[in-house]
């Protein structure tokens, strides 16, 4: 989603700020735009597409001398990906600037009001009233003129500002839009993402809900929405910079699959005491575990998958009954929450704005919340009552593969951990399960081996319109990741059916040829799916089976099939999902598709 980099210091402004954007690319954009307050007066260029297009009118930033300046990558949200809706927005003289992340939600009211005051607007941006209200209230003082802007927009905002008369600061605002701030010998910076500035400084800020802040090039201030000065404390970010980049993979995608193992064992292995389960994040006693009578999973996109998965195993398990539900429809659905319940929110990025809203929504309510989540300090981890990291490490392709992988072994130890305190599961079962969670790094090494099959058959579907997939129980959940995977980076429509609920509809869209992937890893329902697969089949499907090693009943209903290794029933998710992410990948690869970028998709969705 949208990016936001700005520097104030000794150095060039410009090429500082191409580099930032130049990070966040991965998080989804469409049109880019810089501008640097040059000695005089502050120039702006701004362009629709890739980054390299205004890397390429600026001269890689050298047309546009300074030392003060924002930048921004855009995700339309109000108007289409143009020019003149790209940021930077200005006033008519060309005197402020302003980057903007977010939504501001009364922008037409704002609208209304400035142009009877005979204002002018250019773009079809909601970003544009901000400039066109700070131009109306300036008179003078900077700090004045954005906290009476704040005092009039609603919804959500992460700023970026210049004054051409003030050249000597640079501010930051935020409202539930990502944004620090950082500093080093030579300035101080402005991003909505910690990796946009982390080749120059490791000391950063998180600036907070409506707080400005008025950078300079040696020091920065904070100060509230009524302009009262705040002190703050700086984060040492400790991250492996190179985690974010290729390391000669040809997509950090195909990088991400392969780091699986690592993020897999990263998020289990610390929390393996012996024999046991020690989540010591959860802060909860064994008594305050078993008195969990409901849980509530909320997440969106594949966050959201692993919620359905985590259902199917939570219940399985640790009998407690689990509703999962889509955090844009879960903020505003008015849920039922009763004493006793649990909320967990789950979020690769815990930016994303409808999760977060949730998480709010929930702890309005007085529930405690747990978030499963990936990104270090971000706002869920802040926000949540609780919070179980996935060691998965920054993740940079936007359809997810490793985060979801680890959020999938962190739902599987909290499920071992209800059913231990619930004394759902034996200390056998429990054991036995222990140790094939140990196995599941290796397993899933196993299976990128077979990355050349996968290949060879994915590009046989290069052509394909429609790919369905099927599933029933946990394989129904699976099916829904697989599915996601192949239509988010190839373009090429699929849908995941519980394979149960096949013919009441969608079974009408099979023709000769179409491709069926069936998941068929629990035992106790492959005939049911075998039926299912048939009846597919009778109609025309060409059907590829992902199933357990030693289930080769399976291979007089498949023409096609892919064995995992053996794991516990409720683990098989980990497994079956690796084959299906490099058929994905591969299709999309076949296909010449931007797979780290796909076209309209963001990495964190920071807008509802
Ligand atoms: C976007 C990403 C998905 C991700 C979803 C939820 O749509 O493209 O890969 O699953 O957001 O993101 P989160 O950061 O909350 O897990």
């Amino acid at each position: 989603m949208c990016g936001i980099v700005g520097y104030i210091g000794t150095q060039a402004a410009a090429p500082i700020i191409l580099d930032g954007l130049a990070k966040l690319e991965y998080r989804g954009y469409d049109s880019t735009g810089m501008a640097v307050f040059d000695g005089n007066k502050i120039n702006i260029t701004k362009a629709p597409g890739r980054l390299k297009v205004l890397e390429e009118l600026t001269h890689g930033g050298e047309s546009m001398p300074g030392h003060v300046g924002v930048g921004h990558t855009r995700w339309a949200t109000h108007g289409v990906p143009n020019m003149t809706n790209a940021h930077p927005h200005f006033n008519k003289e060309g005197t402020i600037a302003v980057v903007h992340n977010g939504i501001i939600e009364n922008y037409l009211k704002l609208r209304h009001m400035l142009e009877e005051k005979e204002y002018q607007f250019v773009s079809e941006t909601d970003t544009e009233v901000v400039v066109q209200l700070l131009d109306y209230y300036y008179r003078g003082n900077p700090l004045e003129a954005i906290t009476k802007v704040l005092h009039r927009v609603e919804g959500s905002y992460g700023l970026g500002v210049i004054f051409a008369d003030h050249p000597d600061q640079l501010f930051a605002v935020r409202k539930d839009s990502p944004l620090i701030v950082g500093q080093n010998e030579t300035g101080c910076f402005i991003a909505s993402d910690v990796p946009a500035i982390l080749k120059y400084t490791r000391k950063v800020y998180y600036v907070e809900n409506q707080e400005i802040v008025r950078l300079r090039q040696d020091h920065m201030h904070f100060y509230t929405e009524d302009e009262e000065e705040i002190t703050k404390e700086a984060v040492y970010i400790d991250w492996d910079s190179n985690a974010a980049e290729k390391a000669g993979y040809e997509h950090f995608m195909l990088k991400e699959m392969y780091e699986q193992p690592k993020t897999v064992a990263d998020t289990l292995l610390p929390r393996l005491k012996g024999n046991d389960i020690d989540i010591e994040e959860l802060h909860m006693s064994n008594e305050e575990l078993e008195a969990v009578k409901k849980i509530h999973i909320v997440a969106c996109g594949s966050a959201y998958h692993t919620g359905v998965t985590g259902k199917y195993v939570i219940e399985g398990l640790a009998r407690i009954p689990v509703e999962v539900d889509l955090a844009s429809e879960f903020r505003y659905r008015n849920p039922i929450l009763e004493e006793g319940a649990m909320v967990v929110v789950i979020s690769q990025s815990g930016e994303t704005a409808d999760t977060l809203a949730a998480l709010r929504e929930s702890k309005k309510r007085g529930f405690k919340v747990l978030g499963i989540v990936n990104v270090v300090g971000s706002s869920i981890a802040r926000e949540a009552d609780n919070v179980m990291y996935t060691w998965a490490g920054p993740e940079i392709a936007v359809a997810t593969t490793k985060a979801y992988s680890a959020q999938l072994i962190a739902l599987y130890l909290l499920a071992m951990k209800m059913a231990q305190a619930k004394k759902t599961i034996s200390g056998e079962e429990f054991g036995a399960m222990i140790e094939d969670l140990k196995k599941i790094p290796d397993q899933i090494e196993l299976l990128l081996g077979n990355k050349e099959k996968i290949q060879r058959f994915a590009n046989r579907y290069i052509g394909a319109k429609d790919i369905f997939f099927i599933g029933r129980g946990i394989d129904y959940s699976i099916s829904l990741e697989g599915s996601l995977k192949l239509k988010e980076i190839s373009y090429i429509h699929s849908e995941a059916y519980a394979a149960g609920e096949l013919k009441h509809g969608t079974i009408s869209l099979i023709e000769e040829g179409t491709l069926v992937a069936a998941v068929a890893t629990q035992p106790a329902l492959y005939a049911k799916t075998i039926s299912n697969m048939i009846e597919v089949k009778a109609r025309g499907a060409f059907l590829l089976a992902v199933t357990n090693e030693g289930n080769n009943e399976i291979e007089k209903a498949a023409d096609y099939v892919i064995y995992i290794p053996k794991t516990n029933d409720y683990f098989t998710n980990s497994l079956a999902i690796i084959p299906l992410q490099l058929f994905g990948y591969y299709v999309a690869v076949g296909k010449g598709c931007d797979v780290d970028k796909p076209r309209n998709l963001a990495k964190s969705v920071t807008v509802e």
